[in-house]
C-alpha cells in the first residue's frame, strides 16, 4: 500500500493556492436533513431509460429538472464484464439528448455522442455486449452544446461493471448496505434556493461553479452505519468543479480504484482531488460511535459540509483493505508507436480550442487504424489571465497515464483512467490501445462549459 501526502500527483503549485478562495453560500436550509439518498439499480439483459422532466425538492426551494427514469439523476446500471446488454433510451424531453456511456468500450453507433441524437420523442436503442473489466462508469447526455445544461439539471447516472475478480474480492459489494454511490455535484442556488443554469461570460470561462454540493440529489444529507468497512464510490459530477474531498477529521483511507476500475495498487490517503468525471473508489473503516462529515472543497470555491455518516453502536461486518489488483496496464514502445500532440488552449472571448481548432462536426482530427496502440501528449497551454485548467477525456478506451510533467505519476493516476485534470502548463502523456470497434470516437475537456464551448475533437477508427 502506498501512502502519499494530501496534496498529490501532478504539478499543482497552482492548485494549492486557490483552494477556498470563494464566498459562502447566502441561502441556507430551513428544514431538517434527509438520509443519503440511494440511485435504484437496473439491472438485466433488457434496460430501459426514460428522459423525463421532474423537479427537486431541497430544503431551501424548489428546481425544475430533468433526469432518467425519476426526477434527477437516473438509475445505477449494473452489468457483468461478458453480459449482452439491449437497452432501451426513450426521450419524452421537449427537446433532442444523447446518452453517452462514459468509460464504456462499445461500438461508435452506440456510444451516444453528439452524432447518436436521441430525438424529443423518439427512442434509441444501443445494444452491446460488455467487454471490459470491473469498473465504476457512468452516463450521461453528450449533445452538442447543450451538455452542460443537460448535465446541470440533473441528467447522469452510474453504470457499474462487475467481473469474477470484482466478485471474488473480499471487499464490500452489496448495494445501499455496505457499498455506496456518491455522486457530488454543485449546484447555484439563487434567492429563491432554485438552481437554474444560466451561465455568464466568466461562468463559461471559469465553470458554472456553485454554491451547495448535492450528494445523490441531496442537500446535506445522512447515513447511519453499523461500525464496520464501507466502500464509497465517489464521482465528481459536476459540470467544472475540481473537488478536494476529504472526512472531518481527515482520517486515512484507502482509494481502490480509479477511472476503468481497481489500480495496481492500493493507496492511502486522507484527501481525494477529484475533476469532473472522473471516479475513485475508497474504502473506509468507522470504528466508533459518531458523527462524521464529509468535506467538499471547491477547486477556487468554498469548502462545504457535503454529508454526515451517522456510526451506530452496533457492529457490522469489518474488511482488511487489500494492497494490491489485478490492472495491466497498456503496453507501449515509444520507438514505434503513434505519437500525436494534444494543445489545450483557452483563448477568452474566442473560446477553447485544442491545437487550434474548436469542434466541428463536420471535420475528423486524425484517423486510426484498429488495433494501434498510440502515446498521446496533452498540454495545458495556460498562460496568464489564460491560466485555466482543462481535463481530457478519450472515449472507447481507458488509457494509462506514462508521465506527468516527465516523471512518473502519481499512486492515484496509475490505474486504467479515460479522464486525466491537467493543469495550467501540465503537460502528461498516456498510452492508448485502440481494439475491436471502428468508427467516430470523441475525445474533449471534460469541464462541461469548455466541451461547450468548443474543447472537443473527434477521431475515426477505420
Ligand atoms: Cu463523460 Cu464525452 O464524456
Ligand atoms: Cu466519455
Ligand atoms: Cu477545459
Amino acid at each position: 500500500m502506498k501512502k502519499i501526502a494530501a496534496i498529490i500527483y501532478i504539478s499543482l503549485a497552482s492548485v494549492v493556492i486557490l483552494w477556498g478562495a470563494g464566498t459562502q453560500a447566502e441561502t441556507k436550509p430551513e428544514t431538517g436533513q434527509s438520509a443519503l439518498p440511494v440511485p435504484p439499480l437496473l439491472e438485466g439483459e433488457n434496460l430501459k431509460l426514460v428522459m423525463e422532466e421532474g423537479s427537486l425538492t431541497l430544503p431551501m426551494g424548489t428546481s425544475r429538472t430533468m433526469g432518467f427514469n425519476g426526477d434527477y439523476l437516473g438509475p445505477t446500471i449494473r452489468v457483468s464484464n461478458g453480459d449482452k446488454v439491449n437497452m432501451e433510451v426513450q426521450n419524452t424531453l421537449k427537446e433532442d439528448s444523447t446518452v453517452h456511456w462514459h468509460g464504456l468500450h462499445v461500438p461508435a453507433e452506440f456510444d451516444g455522442g453528439p452524432h447518436q441524437i436521441v430525438k424529443a420523442g423518439s427512442t434509441w436503442n444501443p445494444k452491446f455486449r460488455i467487454d471490459q473489466k470491473a469498473a465504476t462508469l457512468w452516463y450521461h447526455p453528450h449533445l452538442l452544446g447543450k451538455t452542460a445544461e443537460q448535465v446541470y439539471n440533473g441528467m447522469a447516472g452510474l453504470f457499474y461493471i462487475e467481473d469474477d475478480y470484482s466478485k471474488n474480492l473480499p471487499i464490500p459489494k452489496e448495494y445501499g448496505i455496505d457499498d455506496f454511490p456518491l455522486v457530488l455535484q454543485d449546484r447555484r442556488l439563487d434567492k429563491k434556493g432554485q438552481f437554474t443554469y444560466s451561465p455568464g461570460m466568466h461562468d463559461v470561462m471559469n465553470g458554472y461553479i456553485g454554491n451547495i454540493i448535492l450528494v445523490n440529489g441531496a442537500y446535506e444529507p445522512y447515513l447511519d452505519l453499523k461500525k464496520g468497512t464501507y466502500r464509497f464510490r465517489v464521482i465528481n459530477g459536476s459540470n467544472s468543479s475540481i473537488f478536494r474531498v476529504k472526512f472531518s477529521d481527515e482520517r486515512d483511507f484507502t482509494v481502490i480504484a480509479s477511472d476503468g476500475g481497481f489500480l495496481p495498487e492500493s493507496v492511502e490517503t486522507s484527501t481525494l482531488i477529484i475533476s469532473p468525471g472522473e471516479r475513485y473508489e475508497i474504502l473506509v473503516d468507522f470504528k466508533t460511535t459518531e458523527k462524521i462529515s464529509l468535506i467538499t472543497e471547491i477547486y477556487g470555491g468554498d469548502s462545504y459540509k457535503s454529508m454526515d455518516f451517522n456510526i451506530q453502536n452496533t457492529d457490522g461486518i469489518y474488511y482488511s483493505h487489500p494492497k494490491s489488483f489485478n490492472y495491466t496496464p497498456t503496453i507501449y514502445d515509444e520507438s514505434v508507436n503513434i505519437k500525436r500532440n494534444f494543445r489545450m488552449e483557452t483563448r477568452g472571448m474566442r473560446g477553447f480550442s485544442i491545437n487550434g481548432k474548436s469542434m466541428d462536426m463536420n471535420r475528423i482530427d486524425f484517423t486510426m487504424d484498429k488495433n494501434s496502440t498510440e502515446i498521446w501528449t496533452i498540454e495545458n497551454v495556460g498562460m496568464g489571465m489564460m491560466n485555466i485548467p482543462h481535463s481530457f477525456h478519450v472515449h472507447d478506451v481507458q488509457f494509462s497515464v506514462i508521465s506527468v510533467n516527465g516523471r512518473k505519476p502519481g499512486p492515484l493516476y496509475s490505474g486504467p483512467k479515460d479522464t486525466v485534470l491537467v493543469m495550467p502548463g501540465d503537460k502528461i502523456k498516456i498510452a492508448l490501445r485502440f481494439e475491436d470497434y471502428t468508427g467516430i470516437y470523441m475525445y474533449h475537456c471534460h469541464f462541461l462549459e469548455h466541451e461547450d464551448s468548443g474543447m472537443m475533437g473527434q477521431f475515426l477508427i477505420e
